[in-house]
């Protein structure tokens, strides 16, 4: 039986699909009037003001002003998100066979997953659209966002504190706990909750399926609170529980976001998130063109594709920035012209986001024509998240080492997030040498 006509999960996602094909043609309908004060305010404020002078939508094809011209720029925004998670299953591009896997190990085998990869590829989009689907099949789903101070304690009880007493087989709906709106969270002591209690409450939940969405693993600073975890999967199998646990962090690969847990690993699948293929990226611009109402020529596509290497954040950002590009010049299609001057606003926009001196000294090195390296590094991290190549970082001159690359775990990374989208982007000229992502593999 295929995934397309098997019940469950999957054949949810092919129905909302459909469905969510025919939303979004609804939601073409122009509408967004401006507030009636906000027009007031600007036809006052320019009053006087030489015409050369800077003011939000100046470059505007639309006229300044105009509420479709408001419209259609908050449309792209919604369309295109670089700086947000994908949520929604109409704008989530390609991964199709990636998530027929994720469906068919929860769902048929049961099993606990780790979604790994570099930052920006994708993960906690992936993790959302999973438990949108989840959601949809009935599971009871969780989602938690990790950080360096993570606790076992605080962990557990907020995810417990989200699910009704009513889900835990020893309480009958009609008790007065239950009615009262108590949440498992009551069934712990006062004290720190420890693996075993955990245990002792997620094994008794009845009901339904239950998905607890860990994202963010790799930033749990303490050992002690991965083990707890890595114990608490282990025992909730052990026990055959209704609880399952998907879990997201960078990293290259499973071990380094649980290390010494051998006895687990017969119950947890490591999944790598990879760069999208050019026809992913290709879809990724096409679902938020088709929902903003703007076009990309065929060659703007290729060049958005060729320069964004799979990364569905950079994808994002450029063709945020060349629809605007096209918007501003009162085009409802975008050309290649507006994907290259995109490049050159996105490029400015992570820019921002890099310290002074990371953006200076690559900067220096774009000016000596010396980048090669640098971006041979950054497709790396992309690819294998912090295992980078030991003989092209050897090459690096040596103040260009210390600024842009730190030590941590006995491995050499980025030392900063925002330097691999930039590398990538100030050094796109040199994307010619690269190998098609389409042709690139990561090894398994
Ligand atoms: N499959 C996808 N389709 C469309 N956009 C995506 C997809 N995956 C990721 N994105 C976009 O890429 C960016 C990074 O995604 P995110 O899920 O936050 O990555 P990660 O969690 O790995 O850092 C976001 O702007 C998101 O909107
Ligand atoms: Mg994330």
């Amino acid at each position: 039986m295929s995934y397309n006509d098997k019940p469950g999960i999957w054949s949810k996602f092919r129905r909302k699909n459909a469905k969510g094909e025919r939303g979004a043609e609804r939601e073409h309908a122009p509408h967004v009037e401006l507030p009636h004060s906000v027009k007031v305010t600007r036809q006052r404020s320019r009053i006087g003001r030489d015409p050369s002078f800077p003011s939000f939508s100046s470059k505007a094809g639309l006229k300044q002003g105009d509420a479709q011209f408001a419209s259609a720029m908050k449309r792209l925004r919604q369309s295109f998100t670089p700086s947000h998670p994908v949520s929604n299953s109409r704008l989530f591009a390609g991964r199709r066979a990636l998530l027929e896997k994720i469906v068919s190990l929860l769902e048929d085998q049961h099993l606990h997953l780790v979604l790994y990869g570099d930052r920006g590829i994708g993960k906690t989009s992936l993790m959302r659209i999973v438990a949108e689907l989840a959601n949809d099949a009935d599971y009871y789903v969780s989602y938690t966002s990790c950080g360096k101070d993570t606790r076992f304690d605080a962990l557990i009880r907020g995810i417990a504190g989200r699910i009704p007493l009513l889900f835990h087989r020893d309480f009958d709906p009609t008790e007065n706990v239950v009615e009262e709106g108590n949440t498992l969270e009551s069934l712990f002591h006062a004290g720190e909750v420890s693996v075993s209690d955990a245990t002792s409450v997620f094994e008794n939940l009845h009901g339904t399926q239950f998905l607890f969405l860990l994202d963010e693993f790799d930033r749990v600073a303490s050992s002690e609170v991965r083990e707890q975890i890595a114990e608490l999967i282990k025992n909730l199998s052990d026990r055959g529980a209704t609880v399952q646990f998907v879990i997201a962090g960078v990293a290259s690969n499973l071990t380094a976001l649980f290390s010494h847990i051998p006895s687990i690993r017969r119950n947890l699948i490591g999944i790598p998130v990879d760069r999208l293929s050019d026809r992913e990226t290709r879809n990724l611009v096409e679902l938020g063109a088709s929902r903003s109402g703007v076009k990309f020529s065929n060659k703007a596509l290729d060049l958005l594709a060729t320069w964004s290497r799979g990364l569905p954040y950079i994808a994002q950002l450029l063709a945020l920035h060349a629809s605007l590009v096209a918007l501003r010049g009162g085009k409802q299609t975008v050309d290649i012209r507006d994907v290259e001057a995109a490049g050159d606003e996105a490029e400015e926009e992570i820019g921002l986001r890099l310290s002074d001196t990371a953006r200076r000294v690559i900067q220096a090195e774009q000016k000596k024509n010396n980048l090669a390296d640098l971006r041979t590094l950054a497709i790396a991290a992309s690819e294998h998240a912090d295992v980078l190549p030991e003989a092209v970082l050897g090459r690096l001159d040596r103040t260009v080492r210390a600024e842009l690359f730190k030590v941590a775990g006995g491995r050499t990374h980025f030392a900063e997030e925002a330097s691999i989208p930039f590398i990538l982007l100030v050094s796109r000229g040199g994307d010619d040498k690269d190998e098609p992502v389409d042709r690139v593999r990561l090894p398994r």
